[in-house]
């Protein structure tokens, strides 16, 4: 019999969550650490632990059939991959920040500027919006430092608590989009699979109704 692949963060704030929630729709896993492939006991499916970043380009190539993700990270790179839910937790917003003691008015100031960002697609887009031309700079963690070393003159990335803006002299002056974790299903799912994510599904929405 086939089974579900679902992938889910390997590591970092969607992880916990993600793997509490697999759990409470009864879909338990012996999770070594360092394992990066588990198949639940006594429910057909697999689960893959992997870096948020890639998890969209699996999707796509049908490699993993669904995934417990940012919303974020699907609007940056996850054309084509559908949503079927929002699952509540790991909220936060994608923001453009500058140095606190910047008088940013509006998305204007940046003409020009140097904008350090992991989301390139997200920000490309709302400077076209707004006929804003600046440079980006892709980074991959720690966007914030950028800022305090010279690097950029605002930055643009995911904001939850904003204690990391706080702790590196920025604040938050637009916000691009927001975002929550949700399911994703790859557009390559076959039908016997489909079955399997639907009772994941029909779970997934009774313990959502559960917690409200
Ligand atoms: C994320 C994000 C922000 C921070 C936001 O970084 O890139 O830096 O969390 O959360 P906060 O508003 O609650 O402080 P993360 O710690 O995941 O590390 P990374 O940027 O190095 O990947
Ligand atoms: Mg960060």
């Amino acid at each position: 019999m086939s089974k579900l692949r679902i992938a889910v963060q390997k590591s970092g704030r969607l992880n916990e969550d993600s793997m509490r929630l697999l759990k409470d729709i009864g879909i338990s896993i012996d999770n070594g650490k360092d394992q990066l492939k588990a198949s639940a006991k006594g429910f057909p499916v697999e689960v893959f632990y992997l870096r948020n970043g890639d998890i969209p380009q699996y999707l796509k190539d049908g490699v993993v059939d669904a995934a417990i993700i940012g919303e974020n990270v699907l609007i940056e790179k996850g054309e084509g991959i559908n949503i079927v839910e929002k699952l509540g937790f790991s909220s936060c917003r994608v923001c453009i920040a500058v140095p606190k003691a910047n008088g940013y008015t509006s998305i204007k100031d940046l003409e020009g500027k140097r904008i350090a960002t992991s989301y390139p697609n997200t920000v490309q887009i709302y400077l076209d919006k707004n006929g804003v031309n600046a440079n980006l700079h892709i980074i991959n963690g720690s966007v914030e430092i950028a800022p305090n070393i010279g690097l950029a003159d605002a930055i643009c990335d995911i904001v939850s608590s904003g204690s990391t803006l706080f702790k590196n002299n920025l604040k938050e002056v637009d916000t691009i989009l927001k975002s929550e974790a949700v399911l994703a299903v790859s557009p390559k799912l076959n039908k016997e699979r489909q079955a399997i994510l639907e009772t994941i599904q029909f779970r997934i929405q009774s313990v959502l109704k559960g917690r409200n």
